[in-house]
């Protein structure tokens, strides 16, 4: 029978190993759970009062648990000495030199953190590779454990890809659609397996949890990515046809979800999609297509991403052409940074590229948003290695306490994040409308206005994947 696991380490306190742990150690008391990170500094603020990340639910979750099961540390060697299992969550971005640059993800921190518990680990381990990486990863982790392990300490290798999304990660962990855990084919293999399902038993139904190969594991993981990136692009694009014709895309996205094999979700039309995964995990995929020396596959995944940059160049040009073609001295209100609502991470955020297109046009940007800290924004905007871009930044650009003072002598407000809070029924347009510049514009980039409503009022609406406004 497989061992059973009492004692859990996660190397990497960030938005997947911090959340995914700190459910694990609430829904398992009898589980010690020790999360640790190089970084001092997230450390403390997982110790602290003001958690690093925002996520609904994460508070409670974290204070109710912390200190009994859960612990945050920097003490990495001790925290993967004590486990029965480590899972490996450091981050794993896009590289940005060398082979495959912009494109493979950089594994040097999978690989660092791998060779950390090769070196420090004196008893068995089950490592599980949690972090969303190419293909054969878990190979590659099993080769460099193998090599340069201590004798006497044997580990097993699983993959457990998380698909919790952000703003809705603590549901998300609670009631998980299925949970997938990937495993070698041997007996080792498969009692490592189970000893991570018995791990999620706790609360999770058991069908609910799946077995399967390691690589199939690691495939989905990038494959629901990609699907789901794929619907929001093809809904965009559909939106394109809908502007230049007389159809509204949020009828067509009802129309066709009603259909029991296409389904509802994930069909709202955007000013695109954002954050850490979709574009990366699409981008992972062109590669590896690449590498196996298939063009065509890798062709077709490269179009969801580049219709998603399309349809952010192509809302900036309705904005400039419905603003008198030029955007030169006007300010913008933009409502919203982060790249959805309900969370403060930027991460590939479409407004970054927005606000990029408006300050080329020489446009006065007002920027609000509830929860993305204002040092992140100034982050997001500087150019890397530019010296001045700061101060030339911050004479075009503005952060405000709120969408009112945005919006005060603005030519236009956009919407490019759909937080609950701008929506017509909480926000007051009126009050809005007349401290604007007359005409007044506002550029729905979410589909969460009312637009009869607002037109009413005296707002000139435009909206994406509908038929513009007849001037
Ligand atoms: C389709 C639509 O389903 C239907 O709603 C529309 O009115 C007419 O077009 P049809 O062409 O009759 O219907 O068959 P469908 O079941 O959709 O299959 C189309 C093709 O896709 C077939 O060749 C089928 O073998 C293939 N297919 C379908 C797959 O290869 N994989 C699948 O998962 C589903
Ligand atoms: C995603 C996956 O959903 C999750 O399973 C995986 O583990 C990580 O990547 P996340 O990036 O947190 O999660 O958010 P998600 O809700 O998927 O949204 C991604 C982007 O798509 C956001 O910018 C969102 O605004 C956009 N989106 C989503 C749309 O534009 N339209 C939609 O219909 C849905
Ligand atoms: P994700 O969104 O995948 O969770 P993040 O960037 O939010 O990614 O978090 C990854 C975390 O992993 C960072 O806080 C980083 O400091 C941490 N990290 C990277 N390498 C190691 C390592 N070898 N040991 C422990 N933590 C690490």
């Amino acid at each position: 029978r497989q061992a059973r696991v009492t004692k859990i380490c996660c190397l990497g306190a960030g938005y997947v190993g911090g959340p995914t742990c700190a459910v694990i150690a609430y829904k398992c008391p009898h589980i010690t759970v020790t999360i640790v990170d190089l970084n001092q500094a997230r450390i403390d603020a997982w110790n602290s009062d003001d958690l690093p990340i925002y996520e609904p639910g994460l508070d409670e979750v974290v204070k109710a648990v912390r200190g009994k099961n859960l612990f945050f540390s920097t003490d990495v060697d001790t925290a993967i000495k004590e486990a029965d299992l480590i899972f490996v969550s450091v981050n794993t971005p896009t590289k940005k030199s060398g082979v495959g640059k912009g494109f493979a993800a950089d594994l040097g921190y999978v690989e660092s953190a791998t060779r950390h518990i090769a070196k420090v680990a004196v008893s068995d381990k089950i490592v599980v590779e949690k972090s969303t990486v190419p293909c054969r990863t878990a190979q590659s982790m099993r080769k460099i454990l193998d090599s340069n392990g201590k004798p006497g300490a044997r580990f097993d290798i699983l993959s457990n890809p998380e698909f919790l999304a952000e703003g809705t990660a603590i549901r998300d962990l609670f009631a998980p659609d299925r949970v997938l855990i990937g495993s070698l084919d041997t007996a080792n293999g498969r009692s490592a397996a189970a000893s991570l399902a018995d791990v999620y038993g706790n609360w999770v139904p058991r069908k609910q949890v799946i077995t399967m190969n390691l690589w199939s594991s690691e495939l989905s993981k990038l494959a629901a990515n990609a699907l789901l990136a794929q619907r929001i692009s093809s809904i965009n694009a559909l939106s394109a046809i809908c502007e230049a014709t007389g159809a509204d895309v949020d009828e067509v996205s009802y129309a066709v979800g009603l259909d029991s094999r296409i389904g509802p979700k994930f069909l709202k039309a955007s000013v695109g999609f954002g954050g850490s995964c979709f574009q990366k995990d699409i981008l992972n995929l062109v590669y590896l297509s690449e590498s196996l020396h298939l063009p065509d596959v890798a062709e077709y995944w490269r179009q969801v991403v580049e219709m998603n940059e399309s349809q952010k160049r192509r809302f900036t040009q309705h904005i400039i052409s419905s603003l008198f073609n030029t955007l030169t001295g006007k300010r913008l209100a933009v409502l919203g940074f982060a790249f959805k609502k309900d969370t403060g991470d930027t991460r590939e955020s479409a407004a970054i590229t927005l606000i990029k297109y408006f300050r080329q046009e020489q446009a006065k940007i007002a920027i609000y948003d509830p929860k993305v800290e204002e040092s992140q924004i100034w982050y997001d905007l500087a150019e890397p290695g530019v010296v001045d871009d700061v101060t030339a930044l911050k004479k075009q650009v503005t952060i405000t306490s709120s969408a009112y003072e945005a919006a005060e002598g603005a030519d236009a407000v956009v919407i490019c994040t759909e937080w609950d809070e701008f929506r017509d029924t909480k926000l007051d347009y009126e009050k809005i409308y007349a401290t604007m510049n007359k005409p007044a514009f506002i550029f729905d980039g979410r589909l969460i206005l009312n637009q009869k409503k607002l037109e009413k009022i005296g707002f000139k609406v435009e909206c994406i994947g509908r038929s513009r406004a007849v001037q």
